[in-house]
């Protein structure tokens, strides 16, 4: 039985251009999502599957990332003093989260180049990758499947959702065979951003992965492709076809995904989580359901309060 896994890679060092201007001092990464930054929720989900060494691939204004998971001693102190525990638990969770590591990626040359960044401290075990702006609703299973599915088939394991077939060029796109599980398919191709009309199926990639540590190599011998960047679809194409290496299989996700790092589902996101609180949810809800009522959805809306 190979060991569990134990390690997490999370990139967040892109650049978030469609996110500008906030994006521009800040990355994507720390958008609240109601009121915890995406990364948050992304580093929960690593340790809720076991994952708790986590390595942060960090770019140019890497401190907002870094400092939102160090201890604030002050704040703390201030927090105690008032005796206001609820707030206290707050602030010191995301510190005692995970075992975190950070490694700055120089220059963004695209997702397959930051994930080599994680060479040295991977090793030789496979290891997971998890999008610092892609999120997984925490009551949906996917990460521990994909574990699973690796340790069963010794494969490097992509996350695969249905996606409108209009949609499919926003995204890395397979071609699959089935398997004997439902929810398992063996990739046979890969292609990054397929153009308009052409994707070879509606099975978009989303931002999960668990990988052989076989990627490395692949990697560096991976040339730019799309918008010059070294993709690591490119590089997982290479893997699918290499049986030695145990090929490339998919989990098929059914559950909720929310990307954080476009502006659309961004506020899709907030709207969906924070009506689903216990806390906050029964006013949101209130207000939502007659706020919706005001509007046209031409735009001609106005008054709402
Ligand atoms: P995206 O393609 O969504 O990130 O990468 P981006 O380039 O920052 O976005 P836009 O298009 O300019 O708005 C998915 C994930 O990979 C990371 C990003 O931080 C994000 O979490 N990434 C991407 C890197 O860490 N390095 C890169 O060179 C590119």
């Amino acid at each position: 039985m190979p060991s569990p896994l134990t390690k997490a890679v999370i990139p967040a060092a892109g650049l978030g251009t469609r996110f500008l201007p906030a994006t521009k001092a800040m990355p994507k990464e720390m958008l609240p999502v109601v009121d915890q930054p995406a990364i948050q929720y992304v580093v929960a989900e690593a340790v809720a599957a076991g994952l708790h060494d986590v390595l942060m691939i960090t770019g140019r204004n890497k401190s907002a990332l870094e400092n939102h998971f160090d201890k604030v001693g002050e704040l703390e102190q201030v927090l105690t003093a008032k005796g206001d525990l609820e707030k206290l638990e707050k602030v010191k969770y995301s510190t005692d989260l995970a075992d975190l590591h950070y490694v700055r990626q120089g220059d963004p040359k695209g997702l397959g180049h930051a994930v080599l960044r994680a060479k040295m401290h991977v090793g030789h075990e496979p290891f997971a990758v998890l999008l610092g702006d892609d999120l997984i609703d925490e009551r949906d299973v996917l990460l521990t499947r994909m574990l699973e599915v690796q340790s069963e088939r010794d494969t490097s394991v992509i996350a695969l959702l249905e996606v409108d077939p209009a949609q499919a060029h926003l995204y890395g796109v397979a071609t699959v065979e089935p398997t004997d599980d439902d929810d398992v398919v063996r990739v046979t191709g890969l292609v990054e951003k397929p153009a308009p009309g052409s994707a070879p199926s509606n099975l978009a990639l989303i931002g999960r992965y668990v990988l052989r540590p076989e990627v490395f190599d692949v990697l560096e011998r991976t040339e730019p492709g799309k918008n010059n960047e070294i993709q690591l679809t490119d590089a997982l194409q290479e893997m699918a076809g290499r049986d030695d290496l145990g090929g490339v299989h998919g989990v098929v996700f059914r559950g909720r995904r929310y990307d954080t790092g476009d502006k659309l589902d961004y506020l899709k996101t907030i709207v969906k989580l924070a009506a689903d609180r216990d806390d906050l949810g029964p006013e949101f809800r209130d207000w939502l359901v007659g706020y919706a009522a005001t509007l046209n959805p031409h735009g001609d809306d106005s008054g709402a309060a």
